[in-house]
């Protein structure tokens, strides 16, 4: 049993930060303290965890220094990990930045520990891991085993992705806007985290739009890929906001040098970590995002080859934004970090 564990959690009244606490607990993270850190307006608060109660204090410069952690979680966006994340790390934390802003930095790890736990080490470069964007983690559980059998070549991908992307702001404005519908307002409803009304709509647009028509968010998909899998692929994602309130869902086509078929992949993905497949479409058996809140797992269905090309499969893939494309992966990567360190 590796050695208790001093934990600070940025952003902890945050979606992402809560779920950090139940993670760190259902996975038997071996935790001494919780540092709860917030905005000056949260200062004050408590959070719970395994039965004690901690005092949620002000992000500052010196927080780090007057209370020293082995492990920071920063899930509070990326001008604050541009801006506090160095104190954590000069006062010996090791950074586990959930948000863009150190991604493609040739220099910090970028992890999803069932793909490339080995890039752990390079924590000491920065002390800064970075954890990929959850639209990302969630395609790479899955494109991993399969372009270790059959040498991925390209890859299509459209995404659905849950309000809670936009954290608790997000699903509590999904929620108000659902609430105008049946109050028969909707048409007054203000949208003001989305750049639309989310309710019974669609919005094909996740951050902002940049010169060659592509979204950030479809970019980091792109970018992101390439760096966890170690190879230079074709990629193009088209990343859609839908009125789901937790999981992201995913429309992924691949294209493989080998002939792939459909038993070979759903018995690859059978055995992969953290894959679960739910592939019975006589039973009306696939993945939903409705059934898929609070789980760990990246699920898998609709496995199928193309019509046209043996080397090319199409899958449909749910998982929890929340957990699996932000904590859970978090918890996963302080796991590698205290066996490989
Ligand atoms: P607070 O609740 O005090 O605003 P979400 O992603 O669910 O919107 O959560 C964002 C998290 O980031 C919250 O915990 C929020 O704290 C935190 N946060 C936002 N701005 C700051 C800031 N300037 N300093 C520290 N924490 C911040």
């Amino acid at each position: 049993m590796s050695k208790k564990q001093k934990i600070a959690i940025i952003g902890a009244t945050g979606a992402v930060g809560e779920e950090l606490l139940n993670v760190l607990d259902e996975l038997d993270f071996p935790v001494e303290s919780i540092l709860p850190l917030a905005s000056a307006k949260s200062a004050g608060e408590k959070v719970e965890f395994r039965g004690k109660s901690f005092v949620v204090q002000e992000l500052t410069e010196e927080v780090f220094k007057k209370n020293p952690v082995d492990i920071a979680f920063f899930s509070a966006g990326g001008s604050i990990s541009a801006k506090y994340a160095k104190f954590a790390t000069q006062a010996g934390a090791v950074v586990i930045d959930n948000t863009s802003h150190f991604r493609m930095d040739k220099d910090v790890p970028l992890v999803v520990p069932e793909c490339n736990p080995e890039d752990i080490k390079l924590w000491k470069n920065t002390g800064i891991i970075a954890n990929p964007n959850c639209s990302t983690i969630q395609m790479v559980h899955v494109l991993k085993p399969l372009n270790d059998a059959f040498n991925l070549k390209r890859v299509d991908v459209s995404t659905y992705q849950a309000a809670s992307g936009a954290g608790k702001e997000g699903m509590e404005e999904l929620v108000k806007a659902m609430q105008s519908f049946f109050e028969f307002k909707l048409d007054e409803f203000k949208a003001n985290t989305f750049p639309y009304t989310l309710a019974l709509n669609l919005i094909p647009q996740i951050d902002v739009f940049t010169d060659n028509g592509y979204t950030k968010e479809e970019l980091k998909m792109v970018n992101e890929t390439q760096k966890i899998l170690h190879k230079s692929l074709d990629i193009s994602a088209t990343c859609v906001r839908v009125p789901v309130l937790r999981s992201h869902s995913e429309a992924i086509s691949m294209h493989f040098e080998k002939e792939v078929s459909v038993q070979k992949a759903r018995e690859i993905l059978k055995n992969a970590p953290s894959v679960v497949v739910i592939d019975e479409p006589e039973n009306k058996k696939y993945p939903m995002p409705l059934f898929t809140s609070d789980t760990n797992e990246t699920y898998v269905g609709r496995i199928r080859s193309d019509i046209n090309h043996k080397n090319i499969l199409h899958l449909w893939c749910v998982a929890d934004q929340i957990r699996v494309g932000a904590a859970t992966n978090a918890v996963r990567i302080a796991q590698k970090w205290l066996e490989l360190k």
